[in-house]
């Protein structure tokens, strides 16, 4: 099997057009007439989100009307802290679970838009606007659902540094052309902004008997990145280091497709990729989290690494520091003068953490790793 290797990813949808435009053919057709509803699907690729779900967010799920959930093929939870107000877009956002979901979160002072290439889905997401806006009690309603391609989204009409926060929930994988989701993503997110997503990664590059097989494609495995190349991918386009919030395997059900697989392994993972001003400080430093956001009363977790308990003093590495100080978060934090630099330098490059390892910990109940993830002078991140 072929690992990842720095800069060898050549993506030949860049190359060829009209690879591109059949993937999209197919999976519209895949989304849009095979499948109609979750057990439709041919795989455990739409699995349960690794950890339990908090109550407000199941409050918010269960007033999602039956015929947009019944059409739900995600693959985690796609809900960062803070949203209130937020202007949030869902790129692939399918019947609208996500957006439904969000729309309460956000408040009517907030705003949700979906964004899908398959006219099927949108149709049905489009037709319970009105019952959501209702249901939440709302005015006037705080979404919108717009036809388009997640790899032009300025063809979609969506403006530069428009949004806070963008999700997705088992999409990028269908992607023939990853890069530009996540250029197109970087453009129309504001400063301090992130992607926070869902998706399948694979432990390898993945071979042609893998990614030409239109099942495959179509249920999320084909289309899998190496996790090692999103990591490389975000970086390219300006993301920070991407932070791993949680992980799981997935095991593909399906006999005759797990011929096809081989020993090639899946985790769903969710990543948030923060997009930080250039200028911003990378200097390590020490806060408090004061516990006034919705839902994480007691502690914010922020990642498998930091889950910042209200009022205890944290040292955070320089690239955290950095995150919180310039994104939604800083008014959610005391941060301290004149820290002492500790064992985690603030110029360290941050390694990034192997999502099928902490799918283990994850299973086994273990805690992650304590915070940290500096690389010292002699370790590779590579
Ligand atoms: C696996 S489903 C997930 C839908 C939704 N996020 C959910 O959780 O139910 C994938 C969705 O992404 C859409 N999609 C896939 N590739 C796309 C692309 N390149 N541009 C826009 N939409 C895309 C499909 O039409 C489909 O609705």
């Amino acid at each position: 099997m072929a690992e990842c290797k720095k800069g060898t990813h050549g993506e030949c949808a860049k190359k060829c057009a009209s690879h591109e435009l059949t993937i999209h053919d197919d999976v519209k057709d895949y989304y849009g007439k095979r499948v109609k509803k979750t057990s439709d699907l041919k795989t455990n690729a739409c699995v349960a989100p690794a950890k339990p779900i908090p109550a407000f967010i199941r409050k918010a799920l269960a007033d999602v009307h039956p015929d947009v959930t019944d059409k739900y093929y995600g693959c985690g939870l796609v809900v960062p802290d803070c949203l209130e107000g937020c202007r949030v877009l869902d790129l692939g956002s399918g019947s609208g679970r996500d957006v439904y979901m969000l729309s309460k979160l956000v408040g009517e002072k907030g705003h949700v838009t979906g964004v899908d290439m398959t006219e099927e889905q949108l149709e049905v997401a489009r037709k319970y606007i009105e019952h959501h806006t209702q249901k939440f009690g709302f005015s006037k309603p705080n979404v919108d659902f717009i036809q388009g391609y997640i790899e032009g989204l300025e063809e979609a009409g969506l403006k530069e540094n428009s949004f806070d926060i963008i999700i997705s929930n088992c999409v990028v994988n269908l992607s023939p052309d990853k890069t530009r989701v996540l250029k197109e993503a970087f453009r129309v997110l504001k400063d301090g902004g992130e992607l926070y997503f869902s998706d399948i990664y694979s432990n390898c590059r993945l071979p042609e008997e893998i990614t030409s097989h239109k099942i495959l494609w179509g249920e999320c495995f084909g289309g899998a990145l190496c996790w090692e190349d999103l990591v490389r991918l975000a970086e390219e386009v300006g993301f920070c280091s991407p932070r791993l919030v949680t992980a799981k395997t997935v095991s593909v059900g399906n006999e005759e497709l797990e011929r096809v697989i081989g020993d090639y392994k899946f985790v769903s993972a969710t990543y948030r990729l923060f997009k930080i001003p250039k200028n911003a400080v990378k200097k390590s430093c020490r806060l408090t989290y004061d516990g006034n956001i919705t839902g994480a009363e007691k502690a914010l977790e922020f990642d498998c690494h930091y889950t910042f308990k209200v009022n205890e003093v944290v040292e955070v590495d320089g690239e955290v520091a950095r995150i919180l100080k310039s994104s939604r978060f800083a008014e959610e934090f005391t941060f301290q003068p004149d820290a002492q630099t500790g064992p985690c330098c603030a110029a360290g490059k941050v390694c990034p953490v192997n999502p099928f390892e902490l799918a283990e910990q994850v299973k086994s109940g273990d805690t992650p790793s304590a915070t940290g993830g500096c690389c010292g002078a002699k370790q590779s991140c590579g």
